[in-house]
């Protein structure tokens, strides 16, 4: 009898596992505080409202408006829940919302940018880092 020559390739449960966890990473569509706090970073976010969120970035002392304190939810204007923020970041805040009364007038200028240049996942992201920041 001749005997036969098993090839020893990755185990079938192996390739499964593997095939899963790709699927699995693809369709990671759920906001996360880690990207979160990274992409605050990167986007400057801390340049105005500064690394713990408190508005005293080093830009801050030059802006017309002061940066929101993000540790107090309660000023928030156009709400602090993950979608409100998220909106906000996609909006932008002009001088017509601003805490200052005196930017009323300026309707069209922006006192805050806004981040539609992200994607909303990325926003939400965001979102949920400045959340964890509430009460900091
Ligand atoms: C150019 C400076 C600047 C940058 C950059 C900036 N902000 Fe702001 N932010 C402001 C100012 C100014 C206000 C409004 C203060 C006011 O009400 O007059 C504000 C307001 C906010 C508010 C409160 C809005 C409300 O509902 O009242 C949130 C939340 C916020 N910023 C988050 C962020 C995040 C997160 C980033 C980064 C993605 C960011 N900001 C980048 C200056 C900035």
């Amino acid at each position: 009898m001749r005997a036969e020559t098993v090839t020893l390739g990755p185990h079938p449960v192996l390739i499964l596992v593997i095939f899963w966890l790709l699927v699995l990473a693809a369709c990671s569509h759920s906001p996360s505080i880690n990207q979160g706090k990274v992409l605050y970073r990167e986007n400057g976010c801390a340049s105005c409202h500064g690394l713990s969120g408190h508005g005293d970035g080093p830009a801050a002392a030059t802006l017309p408006a002061k940066p929101t304190d993000l540790n107090n939810p309660a000023i928030f204007k156009r709400g602090s829940g993950e979608m409100a923020v998220a909106q906000t970041l996609a909006d932008g805040v002009t001088g017509a919302e601003s805490s200052i009364p005196a930017l009323h007038h300026s309707h069209h200028e922006f006192v805050m940018p806004k981040f539609d240049h992200l994607t909303e996942l990325e926003r939400r992201s965001i979102a949920l880092y400045v959340i964890s920041l509430h009460g900091y």
